[in-house]
């Protein structure tokens, strides 16, 4: 345990402060497999998904991390088993209950992206007042991907682009459109279970993100794991196409 510690320890110590990512997106993929490894349910997976998620948005603030984007759920989503689906959203219903509370007291603001109108009214109301009692803290924006699907969110900012009657959109015209409107884009995208591809998430604002990809599948996502995934960000050269 001592060791163990003191490893994070010196691990943290490498991280550059100057040149931390200001926006992570993370793709938490693998509570599925997670479960099945242990033989249990895929529900026990996601609640021990959701230990992970309080873990990481807490690390994520003490590193000065200012936006967190976290894949909570996608329009294709759906699709799977009706008991998953709920499991999910009963998970979701009571991560907020269980955190709102921490929320306030360590300066974090909750924002949500995607279209919740297809969830439940209880659980959309829970939202908006989380979103609502959190919107002036500064420390961490801890934005939550749900019912989201990327081209989901570029036909609705066409749809709003033709509303506004903008006939000749510029690149700011159409990102004010996106739900991400008021967020930096991912300077870091992490997706953990090993899977090589982006499944409907950010493909507008990642265009120039630079991507990690790890075999820890997300219940075991660690700080140490974070620390790793921070520590590689910052060996890369961010070109943005000059040389
Ligand atoms: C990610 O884990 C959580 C959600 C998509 C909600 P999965 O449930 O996709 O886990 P795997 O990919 O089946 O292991
Ligand atoms: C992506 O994971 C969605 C979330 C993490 C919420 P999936 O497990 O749904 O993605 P695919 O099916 O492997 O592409
Ligand atoms: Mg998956």
């Amino acid at each position: 345990m001592q060791l163990h510690r003191s490893k994070k320890v010196a691990l943290k110590e490498q991280i550059d402060l100057s040149n931390l990512p200001k926006h992570v997106a993370i793709i938490m993929d693998g509570n599925g497999r997670w479960a099945k490894k242990k033989l249990m349910p895929r529900l026990f997976g996601h609640t021990n998904g959701v230990k992970t998620v309080k873990k990481i948005v807490e690390f994520a603030r003490k590193l000065n991390v200012q936006v967190l984007t976290l894949y909570a759920f996608s329009t294709e989503n759906w699709q799977r088993p009706e008991d998953e689906v709920s499991g999910l959203m009963k998970l979701l219903k009571l991560y907020l209950k269980q955190e709102l509370d921490n929320m306030l007291r360590n300066d974090i603001s909750l924002k949500v992206i995607g279209d919740i109108s297809r969830l439940s009214p209880e659980l959309q109301n829970d939202i908006n007042d989380a979103v609502e009692k959190t919107k002036n803290n500064k420390a961490l924006v801890l934005n939550i991907a749900l019912n989201y699907g990327s081209r989901q969110e570029i036909l609705r900012a066409c749809k709003i682009l033709i509303d506004k009657g903008i006939k000749n959109p510029t690149e700011k015209d159409f990102a004010d459109c996106l739900y991400t409107k008021d967020l930096p884009d991912p300077d870091l995208l992490i997706r953990t279970s090993g899977e090589k591809r982006i499944s409907n998430f950010l493909l507008w604002q990642i265009a120039y993100s630079e991507i990690y990809v790890t075999d820890v599948l997300w219940p075991d996502f660690s700080e140490e794991e974070f620390i790793k995934a921070i520590l590689d960000y910052q060996k890369r050269e961010r070109r943005f196409g000059k040389i």
